[in-house]
């Protein structure tokens, strides 16, 4: 069973794949982030969709992002006539946080599908992992995407963007 864990330590998540519990390994993991704080993370992800503003995809996405300080900033997908302009849900989270001081990051998690039907797990785009690894520890900011509260997959940044160009790079 996962443990609640404060400070950093090395944590047991789990993913819950349709019902089944699935060890995902052990994760360095900064802060407090066990099944309790993912599947709330999930249901305010899934709570943004209702704000998904798509009239030219209908894809609608929900972002959910929790602070080091345990604070949760939601987003959705903001699409634009113009098209290059649309913004996802995960960067609206991110810059909601970032433009109110924030800039410390546990976990985001991440719902979408077309006419807000979660038939499917959303990954972020691409754009979007490069945004995370300008804020993140790509080794221990936790990506979860879900398709419930009771069905989701947990990887690490680094996973989804292996040799990611951040910060770090320009300073060494
Ligand atoms: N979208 C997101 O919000 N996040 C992603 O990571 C993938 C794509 C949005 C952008 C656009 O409004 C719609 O999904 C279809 O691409």
């Amino acid at each position: 069973m996962v443990e609640h864990n404060s400070g950093k330590e090395v944590n047991e998540l789990a993913c819950r794949h349709e019902g089944e519990l699935i060890p995902s390994g052990k994760r360095e993991v900064a802060g407090a982030v066990n099944a309790d704080t993912c599947r709330e993370l999930i249901r305010e992800a899934i709570d943004s969709l209702k704000y998904s503003y798509t009239p030219y995809s209908g894809f609608k996405v929900g972002a959910a992002l929790l602070t080091k300080n345990h604070k949760v900033y939601k987003g959705c997908n903001i699409e634009n006539a113009s098209l290059t302009p649309t913004n996802c849900a995960e960067r609206t989270a991110f810059f909601k946080a970032v433009s109110e001081g924030e800039k410390e990051f546990l976990a985001i998690a991440i719902v979408g599908g077309k006419d807000g039907i979660l038939e499917d797990y959303c990954s972020p785009c691409g754009v979007c992992r490069q945004v995370m690894m300008e804020f993140c520890n790509p080794k221990n900011f936790l990506v979860i995407i879900a398709k419930s509260e009771y069905d989701y997959w947990i990887y690490s940044l680094e996973e989804l963007l292996p040799l990611g160009f951040g910060p770090a790079n320009l300073t060494k």
